[in-house]
């Protein structure tokens, strides 16, 4: 590129090459550093991690959790306070004695659950960069089987009741935290992504109730937990999956609150809550279902956001709507109402996936994160890959057909499809769409796997997963896909961040992950000169070196001028 292209660029650091070791890398001019680590201390009466055990039952939830993934940032009075998800275990480093990592009592399956979930966590910099505050009161663990309350259309429906909760409306636990977001009244959102897996039965012969399919919902649990923990054993607990799929809002500044599933948000496999304001003050939060050939949705409050006022039904009274996209460029949001689907406004909530089928709503190649421009009234949206399209997903679901942003065939890659509100209003019904960039690899295809014109051989990436804007527009993408670096992936190297300029449409790496690990997460400090970076399931053992297990961790990201970095 020219002097004057470069000037003209608003990425302001040196672009990386791919790497496939087994650490982080960042441009000239930055460094990094753990901030937490699986199984790091919350509170002094636990130990650090016992990498022979993977930690005690006693202390897995005193501790950071297992598979960082979705967080955010609150500053609460003169403190940093990160909230962030911990998306599902990895068996065989959490319970490094048993084979597999098989779960064989029921000590084991409440060790899983408890690394699972939600950690609040005080954090300060220090000397020696940032870490977690010891016993600071606001530290707190939210794990599968913390009680919270249920709120919105499906709170007591006889959908939702079982024999330990006739009420229907307090829930034990969340799961499979994915994806985040932040309400504009200082709430975390944590999603709940691929809740099906945690479920199980103890009776091979037990016929599933209709509904499950769609979810995924089967006999074979992921983690053996019906085998010691009625609860998850759908033979005897048929209404318990009905009760996960949800949004959960947690009030990082009250440790003490209950948190709260939000399933006028619908239920799905919630990957991230991207949270906007109306020009009127209505709350629009945005929502992708991560499963291929699921759809893209949008809830919009009744009631109007007003700074110190009421916010305690603005997720509970307002409409939710799944996207169509047509080919002419355009779209709308069709409103899942009780006339449009004939299905009542609870079974919306609980069954919202069959309540987009009844309206017609585009199938996706898996929407993963949802972010919203803050400078610009547009958004952006991952659709991480499409490797078995005319495979249906699951049973019930629709044809998923080539159509709109989803144009190629066999979608190894994947593409961020962005769209403009009509009258730039996220309420409105209306809006206009285009494609942001199709990843792909011109080092080894010619055709339209090569990627859009944004893409070159000096920023491949391929199944763009997490996406933050920063305070300055620019669009933070991370990668979950193929790390192998080869065939359809040459070139490619381990999973990645890379910034996007949505003007320009350049795209820039900016960081790699280390080997196995999926990048994902992404925070600032309040004064922006630091950038917090989840990094998930390593197979290396990183970051503590050989002989340790590998640890999921949240980094911390600075420039070495200490100026900020979004
Ligand atoms: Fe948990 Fe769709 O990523
Ligand atoms: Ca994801
Ligand atoms: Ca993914
Ligand atoms: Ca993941």
């Amino acid at each position: 590129t020219s002097a004057q292209a470069q000037s003209a660029s608003r990425i302001g650091f040196n672009p990386i090459p791919i790497a496939t070791d087994a650490t982080i890398h960042v441009p000239e001019g930055y460094s990094w550093h753990p901030v937490a680590k699986w199984g790091q201390p919350l509170f002094s009466d636990a130990p650090d991690l016992n990498h022979q055990t993977g930690g005690s039952l006693a202390s897995s939830d005193r501790v950071f959790g297992e598979n960082t993934d979705g967080m955010e940032l609150f500053a609460i009075g003169n403190r940093q306070v990160i909230v962030v998800n911990h998306e599902y275990a990895n068996p065989k480093l959490n319970l490094p004695q048993n084979v597999d990592g098989m779960v064989l009592s029921g000590d084991d399956a409440l060790k899983l659950q408890n690394l699972q979930g939600v950690t609040v966590m005080e954090v300060a910099e220090g000397e020696n960069g940032w870490d977690i505050v010891i016993d600071s009161d606001l530290n707190r663990r939210i794990t599968q089987n913390t009680p919270m309350t249920v709120a919105g259309p499906a709170a007591g429906h006889d959908l939702l009741k079982t024999d330990d909760d006739p009420t229907g409306r307090t829930v034990l636990g969340t799961m499979n935290n994915c994806g985040a977001g932040k309400t504009p009244w200082g709430t975390y959102l944590t999603c709940e992504e691929n809740f099906n897996g945690y479920f199980g039965s103890t009776d091979a012969a037990f016929k599933l109730p209709e509904d499950y399919a769609r979810y995924g919902i089967s006999l074979e649990g992921r983690y053996n937990y019906e085998k010691f923990d009625a609860r998850f054993d759908v033979s005897k607990t048929p209404n318990e999956p009905h009760r996960f799929g949800y949004i959960v809002e947690i009030d990082p500044a009250n440790p003490l609150a209950a948190p709260i599933k939000r399933t006028a948000l619908g239920r799905f496999k919630h990957e991230n809550a991207a949270a906007t304001l109306a020009p009127n003050g209505q709350v629009v939060v945005y929502l992708g279902d991560d499963e291929r050939g699921e759809f893209l949705y949008k809830y919009v409050s009744n009631g109007i956001y007003t700074p110190g006022g009421d916010t305690s039904t603005l997720l509970d009274d307002g409409q939710l709507y799944v996207a169509k996209f047509n080919d002419d460029m355009s779209g709308e949001w069709i409103a899942l109402t009780e006339d449009a689907t004939d299905m009542s406004a609870a079974e919306i909530a609980i069954f919202t996936r069959q309540a987009g089928s009844r309206v017609g709503a585009t199938t996706m190649d898996r929407p993963e994160w949802v972010a919203v421009n803050p400078v610009s009234v547009e958004c952006y949206c991952a659709l991480t890959n499409n490797k078995n399209r005319g495979l249906k997903p699951n049973a019930g679901g629709d044809e998923t057909p080539v159509t709109g942003p989803n144009p190629r065939e066999a979608n190894n890659y994947g593409q961020i499809v962005r769209w403009q509100p009509a009258d730039d209003d996220h309420a409105a019904t209306g809006f206009t769409w285009d494609l942001y960039v199709m990843a792909g690899n011109p080092i080894v295809h010619d055709d339209a796997y090569a990627g859009s014109s944004n893409v070159n051989e000096g920023n491949l990436f391929n199944s763009p997963d997490g996406m933050m804007f920063d305070s300055t527009g620019l669009l933070w993408i991370q990668t979950d896909g193929d790390d192998s670096n080869e065939g359809d992936f040459e070139g490619m190297g381990n999973n990645q961040m890379l910034a996007g300029d949505p003007v320009t449409g350049e795209i820039a790496r900016f960081l790699t992950g280390p080997v196995g690990s999926e990048v994902t997460g992404l925070t600032w400090s309040s004064d922006r000169r630091t950038m917090f970076v989840g990094i998930q399931h390593p197979s290396a053992p990183f970051p503590d070196g050989e002989g340790k297990l590998a640890r999921s961790s949240i980094i911390a990201v600075k420039r070495d001028d200490n100026a900020p970095v979004g």
